[in-house]
């Protein structure tokens, strides 16, 4: 038996550094043999020094992916190029966006993206939803919605390939796969306040392609069993898309980072 410890949506850039030592001495306390790192650990200033920080004071491996705050003020390559390079630097972090699958046993792999909301959920059109990140990320600044939205597609295409690259490599060298991401690849996992997002919210909280490659994928392999950790809406929930899918969405609340959930594997 391995424990696992899944935190997603920790935003540390709003709390004091007080608060941090108390979180790593929490998930120190659980003697984890493994910690997942969801995505929003901080900004992009801020990012890779908050995982630097958490390397040094929790001594096991750190699987993580990033979430669109973890590039605010700052470009998505020059950010994901920034994790490559801190990962070549800490032996114990793991940026999973960049990375072939993962044992966590013999039996349980782990493989990872950050996601993106590509879009492609509700009604894009007619939404009015204006996230942060249309002004704060290089790429998506200064665009019209009509000119965003191709580039948000494109941000779930790339997720979904990759997902494509390493899912199947992952089942067959396992029985149980993990996927740790930060956007809900499906309108269904979507979970704010106890209900799944309307149509203005979804085109800017699912990652709809990485959602159906993962269908896609599974539905090929019924011997195969598939568990989605993602944040993003702050809301928690789960869903069973498949007998052999189960997607776990991860509530959090600004200023009061904690871990998410203990998984005994
Ligand atoms: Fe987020």
């Amino acid at each position: 038996m391995k424990r696992i410890v899944w935190l997603t949506d920790i935003h540390l850039n709003f709390v004091e550094s007080a608060i941090v030592d108390q979180l790593l001495a929490e998930i120190n306390a659980e003697s984890p043999d493994a910690v997942l790192i969801g995505g929003d650990i901080g900004e992009s200033r801020d990012v890779a020094e908050y995982l630097s920080r958490i390397a040094n004071r929790v001594a096991k491996p750190i699987y993580f992916v990033l979430g669109n705050h973890d590039f605010y003020r700052s470009s998505i390559p020059v950010v994901r190029d920034a994790m490559r390079d801190l990962c070549g630097e800490h032996d114990r972090l793991c940026y999973l966006t960049h990375s072939e699958p993962i044992a966590l046993t013999s039996s349980i792999g782990l493989v990872g993206h950050d996601g993106w909301a590509d879009g492609r959920s509700g009604d894009y059109e007619n939404s009015d939803v204006f996230l942060s990140d249309y002004a704060l990320i290089a790429e998506l600044a200064g665009h019209y919605e009509v000119d965003r939205r191709p580039m948000l597609n494109q941000l779930g295409d790339e997720a979904a390939s990759h997902i494509r690259d390493v899912l199947p490599t992952a089942l067959e060298r396992f029985e149980h796969v993990f996927l740790l991401t930060h956007v809900p690849p499906m309108r269904d996992a979507c979970w704010h306040e106890g209900q799944v997002s309307d149509d203005n919210w979804a085109p800017h909280f699912v990652c709809q392609m990485m959602g159906s490659t993962i269908l896609e994928i599974m539905r090929d392999r019924p011997d195969r069993k598939l568990t989605v950790l993602c944040g993003h809406t702050h809301g928690a929930g789960e869903t069973r898309p498949l007998d052999n899918v189960h997607i776990i969405t991860g509530g959090a609340v600004y200023g009061g980072p904690a871990i998410t959930r203990i998984l005994e594997i």
